[in-house]
């Protein structure tokens, strides 16, 4: 089988480049060792920013998101009870949008299988090859069967534990990581949220965050122990420690009923150089993966996207390999911008076991200056908005 690109990972990273792709005339392949549903029922973010609901839209698919999304003009901070609003839309002009990873990646099969785009689905023993050589294939099973797919470009958006990065030879291939010492219980529950925005609660006890799907539907999280299983965690135990930590003027609104989704997410800063390798480029998770505070995983995964389908159709319309080359370079600065204030949100706003007073303190400081400097507030702003692409 052939094709020009072969996109390795349905989620929201491979099939917005093969929606990009198809709509610029070029043709993809796109494997998945899950199913369209499996895909469509994870869990995961929930922020977009406004780059990724143009790029959405760019793409010809976000007739439902402008229908129900909810724009968010700002969002809150809170320290022991002491609340600070971010004003963003005032900060920077710009706004965010609720809207669930969920429904992104329906609303891209939706389209991808109405226009005949060409999936294989449960494959397993995924193989890229011959990477350096200008026909790199791919080799995999399918129902059975061993199939080779022989493309120009292999585009590896095959999540965290995916195969595509570690066909970097080690001796080229750079990791970067931090793990950090908690995890995010969160779950779903349909009562319409506790606050009309989010706020990201740091609290004696750890940090909390109320967040939402819809006006109906509120997306809870509290910062756990790693070792903690969902089944330590009744509703009534999440319930109680969430509202102590977002404080009694927050929780006297707080709706409770039985929560239907209940996961804990490791909390991880990752970064692997380089994001491409002859004809291979990574994208989204299977190159990084950022702590979840300040909602930028999906949102980084799909700002490599843009970028990358930017330099595939001028190698394809213009026949110029520049931005192809420029790829790993480009992509990677902004990476690192996004990791630094992932990972700076991330440490302003937990408990640490290991921190003594004084970085309690330097928190409690941070937390001050924002309150108090506009300059620092619309830095955080910015960030939380989407910084540009190059
Ligand atoms: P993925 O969504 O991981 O997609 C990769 C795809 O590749 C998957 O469908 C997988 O089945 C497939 N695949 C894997 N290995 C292979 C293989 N060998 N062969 C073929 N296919 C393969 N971000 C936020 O902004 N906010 C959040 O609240 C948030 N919560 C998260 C919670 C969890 C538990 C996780 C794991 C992530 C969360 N993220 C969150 C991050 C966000 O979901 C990711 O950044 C986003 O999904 C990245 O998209 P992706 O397409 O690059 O990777
Ligand atoms: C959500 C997740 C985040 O990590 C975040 O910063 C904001 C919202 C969410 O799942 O709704």
């Amino acid at each position: 089988l052939k094709t020009q690109v072969c996109i390795i990972g349905s989620g929201p990273s491979g099939l917005l480049l093969s929606q990009l792709l198809a709509n610029a005339g070029i043709d993809t392949v796109v494997l998945d060792r899950k199913d369209r549903a499996y895909i469509e029922g994870r869990i995961r973010a929930g922020v977009l920013e406004q780059g990724t609901v143009k790029a959405l839209e760019e793409a010809g698919v976000a007739g439902r998101l402008h229908r129900e999304g909810l724009a968010h003009d700002g969002f809150e901070l809170a320290f022991d009870g002491d609340r600070h609003r971010i004003d963003i839309k005032a900060l920077t002009g710009k706004t965010v949008t609720v809207y669930g990873q969920t429904e992104v990646t329906k609303d891209l099969f939706e389209k991808r299988i109405a226009e005949a785009q060409r999936f294989f689905f449960n494959v397993s023993e995924v193989a890229p090859y011959d990477l350096k050589s200008d026909q790199p294939c791919v080799r995999f099973r399918h129902e059975n069967e061993d199939w080779t797919i022989s493309c120009d470009y292999i585009a590896g958006c095959d999540g965290f534990h995916g195969v595509s990065r570690n066909a970097i030879p080690s001796e080229v291939l750079r990791t970067f990581e931090r793990v950090y010492p908690f995890g995010w219980l969160g779950i779903l529950v349909d009562k319409p949220p506790v606050s009309p925005e989010l706020i990201y609660a740091n609290h004696e006890r750890g940090f909390a965050l109320a967040s939402m799907r819809s006006e109906t539907r509120s997306r809870y999280y509290v910062q756990c122990d790693l070792r903690d299983d969902p089944a330590d965690w009744p509703d009534e135990r999440f319930y109680e420690e969430f509202a102590r930590r977002l404080g009694p003027d927050v929780a006297r609104s707080l709706e409770t009923g039985p929560s239907f989704e209940k996961s804990i997410a490791p909390l991880r800063s990752f970064v692997a150089e380089p994001m491409r390798y002859g004809n291979l480029f990574l994208a989204g998770d299977a190159a990084h993966i950022v702590p979840p505070t300040g909602a930028k995983g999906l949102n980084l995964a799909l700002a490599d996207i843009r970028i990358l389908a930017r330099a595939l159709i001028a190698h394809y319309r213009e026949g110029t390999d520049a931005h192809i080359d420029a790829y790993s370079e480009t992509v990677l600065r902004r990476v690192w911008k996004v990791e630094r204030f992932s990972w700076q949100l991330s440490l302003l706003m937990h408990q640490f076991p290991e921190n003594s007073p004084f970085e309690k303190r330097m928190q409690r400081a941070e937390f001050d200056h924002l309150q108090s400097s506009e300059t620092a507030s619309r830095a955080v702003a910015e960030n939380y908005v989407g910084l540009p692409l190059e």
